[in-house]
């Protein structure tokens, strides 16, 4: 090779290093900049109402585990059984004070699970079918999803569900 030549490809192997050191550092704000922080909306509740609401939650959690354990056994009076416990009709543990704290988009999601199971119940009381069963819980778990998507829930005096950042 030339020396021509070599100094060329000293300097593109030098230009290559230098950015191969860059990337390997990546971008220098990703390196300092925090974890990303949650920005779901903030429900504000004070500690015994957010106690309340989880305790709904790991209750919901608890009859869609008692549901998927009965439908391989086709054991549709049980999920009629477990499913009308979350249902519309079932006792609401939270009271009007916590509940006037919650958005109405919250309500209407909440609703909807509600429904959902009442749904659940009839059907299988009536078509005893574990697909449809099944395809219905399915359905129901993308409203878990949709309504774990927008909020959190965040302990202080202050009712501020509406804003979005609370940080
Ligand atoms: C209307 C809104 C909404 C719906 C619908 C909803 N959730 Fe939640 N869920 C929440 C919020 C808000 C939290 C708290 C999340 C946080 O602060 O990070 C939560 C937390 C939970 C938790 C954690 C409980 C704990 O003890 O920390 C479980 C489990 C859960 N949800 C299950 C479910 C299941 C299963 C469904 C559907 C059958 C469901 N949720 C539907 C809003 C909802």
């Amino acid at each position: 090779m030339k020396p021509r030549h070599q100094k060329f490809v000293a300097t593109v192997i030098g230009a290559l290093c230098m950015a191969g050191v860059a990337l390997a550092a990546g971008p220098a704000k990703t390196t300092k900049s925090k974890p990303a922080a949650d920005q779901r909306a903030s429900l504000v509740l004070l500690d015994h109402e957010r106690h309340l609401v989880l305790q709904e939650m790991r209750n919901f959690l608890a009859v869609l585990q008692t549901i998927t354990d009965a439908l391989p056994r086709e054991d549709m009076k049980e999920i009629a059984r477990a499913a009308r416990t979350m249902g519309s009709g079932a006792a609401n543990e939270i009271p009007p004070v916590t509940v006037a704290k919650l958005p109405e988009e919250f309500k209407m999601l909440a609703g909807g699970v509600h429904t959902s199971f009442d749904l659940i119940a009839l059907d299988a009381e009536s078509l005893g079918d574990p697909k449809h069963t099944l395809s219905q819980v399915a359905e129901m778990l993308q409203k878990c999803n949709a309504c774990h998507g927008i909020y959190q829930v965040k302990v202080g005096t202050e009712a501020r569900t509406k804003s979005k950042k609370l940080n």
